[in-house]
């Protein structure tokens, strides 16, 4: 039994959104509140548990920045050694920091993430060193928890679940969880699986793998998802849909999320978000529909794009109450 404090994250209802939109049930689970800010602790703390069991000495993972934060807090934990490959110049810099303070050892590839995930594939079947990626099953056994948590929040399974999607293992997981609730009657339904890609890094939607994926939103920067066959049987099963969002549509929705609800998300994280926005504008009717949006990471992974996307003009002035008066932003008395 290992645990750093993960799982058991809020589901918090719009308090804005919802109603502006025409969804008045939207509720959004923020994995941001995991103790390495993303949904990722839900797995690895399985993944390292069975690593540790099976008397493992060293684990290692390619990954877009979280799942390498995420492995390094849990080999520190544990004593094991982690090594993480990610692609060179394309890991948010908090994600990075993470990993480093964690003492993870931090390989650099010259090639994007579904190169690093071939090389630690290659890897680790030529050395004693546990894969944890979510190629590894017990990751997703840990992130299915999450589906759980909804059911027990709302009483029963929501009618739709908007995810993002990357290398869709957590849609995966997702729906594993949400099928073995409902068979063990703790939900009477199922919901329809609502999954997002970037349009730039959106192979599952395109059909066919992209060698050079392109998103701002750079944790699901992925051209050939290793859960590819798993997320279009979700979508399937469940009657829902695995869509694209424009970059612009993310940042739109990254905004939205901070400014008016107060969820300062990743980029990555409002593709879920996006996704609704795209789908009612699309005509679905979700007025009298329980909707969950998964906010997968917290903004502060990436607190370079937050400053320049985001572009608020901040005000100098001289320290004195009158001229903060003179430029104070408030309610007329
Ligand atoms: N959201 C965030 C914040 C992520 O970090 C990821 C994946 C996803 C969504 C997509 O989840 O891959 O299960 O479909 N990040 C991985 C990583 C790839 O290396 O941290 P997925």
């Amino acid at each position: 039994m290992i645990s750093l404090g993960e799982g058991d994250t809020p589901l918090v209802k719009s308090n804005r959104l919802g109603e502006e939109l025409g969804v008045p049930e939207l509720y959004f689970k923020l994995e941001g509140c995991n103790p390495t800010g993303s949904f990722k602790d839900r797995g690895m703390v399985v993944a390292v548990a069975k690593a540790l069991e099976e008397g493992s000495k060293a684990i290692m993972c390619a990954s877009t920045g979280n799942t390498s934060a995420s492995a390094a807090a849990y080999a520190a934990y544990c004593d094991l050694p982690a090594l993480v490959l990610i692609p060179k110049g394309e890991v948010a810099m908090g994600k990075l920091a993470q990993a480093m303070a964690y003492g993870a050892q931090v390989i650099m590839v010259n090639g994007n993430f579904d190169v690093a995930l071939d090389l630690v594939r290659e890897f680790t079947a030529r050395h004693a060193v546990t894969l944890v990626n979510s190629v590894n099953p017990n990751r997703l056994e840990g992130q299915k928890t999450a589906a759980f948590e909804v059911v027990d929040d709302l009483g029963d399974a929501p009618d739709y679940l908007f995810i993002p999607v990357g290398n869709a293992g957590n849609i995966t997981a997702y729906w594993k969880g949400f099928k073995e609730y409902r068979l063990m009657e703790r939900s009477s339904r199922l919901p329809k699986m609502m999954g997002f890609q970037a349009e730039g890094a959106a192979p599952i939607v395109r059909g066919e793998p992209i060698a050079n994926p392109q998103t701002i939103a750079s944790a699901i920067r992925i051209g050939n998802p290793a859960s590819w066959q798993s997320a279009l049987d979700a979508r399937d099963e469940s009657g829902g849909a695995i869509d694209a969002v424009s970059d612009d549509e993310i940042l739109d929705a990254y905004r939205l999320l901070a400014s008016k609800e107060g969820i300062f998300c990743e980029p990555a994280s409002a593709a879920s978000f996006a996704g609704l926005v795209k789908a009612l504008r699309g005509g679905l009717n979700l007025a009298g529909e329980k909707v969950v949006c998964i906010c997968t990471g917290t903004g502060l992974k990436d607190p370079d794009l937050a400053v320049s996307a985001l572009a608020t003009k901040t005000i100098e002035v001289a320290p004195t109450v009158q001229a903060i008066e003179a430029v104070a932003q408030m309610p007329v008395e």
